[in-house]
């Protein structure tokens, strides 16, 4: 099988194609990626193989050319596109949204229309952020049929795609599926997300930060499940559905951030409240029951302390790796006040 990775250098899509390469040796890899301020050459080190089965080429999604020319080298028989490619951060999206529109809805446009003109499978990641905010009280959880309702210029430029993805299917018979994931964590993710900012703040010397109150829930999974998923339904899944993929892993952000202090030998309440964000969704939680039930899918990563300390350990481990993104990261939060 030959995967076409789009966002390859990115946080999911690196561990992505990491987990395909070490336990498929029948699948081999392309990752087109723009190598934005989000993506680097660094998260893939070490695929470079004389087998020739990992190839990263540097280049945008919403380039047409360039896409229909990759498109055209897969077999619509055996062959996939796996769409992870976008901009991803909620506090960017409200600084700036022009690129959100860009790479997450012309991006998609443009992904669709060259595998539509080959006919060959795709599987588009998404994020529950689509359906906006729950209360924190409610029983409720999001399902395959929850309303779209994004609150932030991400959200929206996402749920765009899906239902992009979605009018594709229905109006060309395009081959594809899609899956909206909860917060991911783990190794190779970006020190402007929470987790990783919390843990390099603390390595290097600054302040844990914690916006508004710290009542805010998201509901957690490791980041190799969230790919054992995608595996499962771009292989598995039937053409044309969504699947919700969740690991029963809410907590609020303040527990998450004693968490890590503790894990750090910190005083857990050795943090700074800092403004909120704005429109800042208070609740996110998947229902996965559709994926587990229908395929059979479990996440492994279920000690979510566990998964903590072993991504805290990674960051320990890899300074050269997120030590070049770090005063950027900074800058941009500090001109926020956040
Ligand atoms: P990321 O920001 O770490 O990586 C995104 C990658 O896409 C980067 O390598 C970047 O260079 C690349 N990219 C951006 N615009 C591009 C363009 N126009 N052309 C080519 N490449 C481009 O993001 P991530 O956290 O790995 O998220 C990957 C996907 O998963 C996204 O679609 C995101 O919406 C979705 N998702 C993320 C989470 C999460 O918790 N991080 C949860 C659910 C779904
Ligand atoms: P983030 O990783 O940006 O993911 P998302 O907003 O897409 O869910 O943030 C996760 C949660 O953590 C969110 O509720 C905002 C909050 N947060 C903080 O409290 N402090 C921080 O420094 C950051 C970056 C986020």
């Amino acid at each position: 099988m030959r995967l076409l990775v789009t966002g390859g250098a990115g946080f999911i899509g690196a561990n992505f194609v990491r987990s395909i390469l070490a336990q498929r040796p029948d699948t081999s890899v392309t990752v087109l990626d723009a190598l934005t301020y989000a993506g680097t050459r660094e998260s893939l080190t070490g695929l470079d193989s004389p087998d020739g089965r990992f190839r990263l080429v540097q280049g945008d999604i919403t380039d047409a050319a360039l896409m229909s020319e990759l498109v055209a080298n897969l077999d619509p028989e055996t062959d996939a596109v796996v769409h992870f490619a976008a901009e991803t951060h909620v506090d960017n999206a409200l600084a700036d949204p022009e690129p959100f529109l860009r790479s997450n809805v012309i991006g998609t446009f443009t992904v669709l229309e060259a595998v539509r003109a080959r006919r060959v499978r795709l599987h588009h990641v998404s994020t529950d952020e689509v359906y906006g905010e729950l209360a924190l009280d409610e029983p409720r959880r999001f399902t395959e049929t929850s309303a779209y309702r994004p609150s932030s210029p991400y959200s929206s430029t996402k749920a765009a795609a899906d239902l992009l993805v979605h009018s594709w299917v229905r109006s060309y018979g395009l081959h594809a599926t899609i899956s909206n994931c909860s917060n991911n964590y783990g190794p190779y993710q970006h020190v402007e997300k929470f987790i990783p900012r919390q843990i390099t703040n603390l390595l290097t010397g600054r302040r844990a930060k914690l916006y508004g109150s710290g009542a805010h829930v998201r509901d957690w999974i490791h980041v190799d499940d969230h790919n054992s998923a995608v595996w499962q339904i771009m292989t598995r899944g039937h053409v044309g559905r969504t699947y919700l993929i969740g690991a029963d892993g809410e907590r609020d952000n303040r527990s998450v951030l004693q968490t890590i202090l503790r894990l750090m030998d910190h005083d857990p309440d050795d943090f700074d409240h800092v403004a909120d964000r704005p429109g800042h969704d208070l609740r996110y939680a998947i229902d996965p029951s559709a994926l587990r039930n229908e395929l059979g899918w479990t996440p492994q990563h279920t000690d979510f302390e566990a998964g903590l300390r072993d991504t805290i350990d990674w960051y320990r481990a890899n300074e050269s790796w997120w030590a070049p993104l770090k005063e950027a990261a900074e800058a941009r939060y500090t001109a926020w006040g956040r």
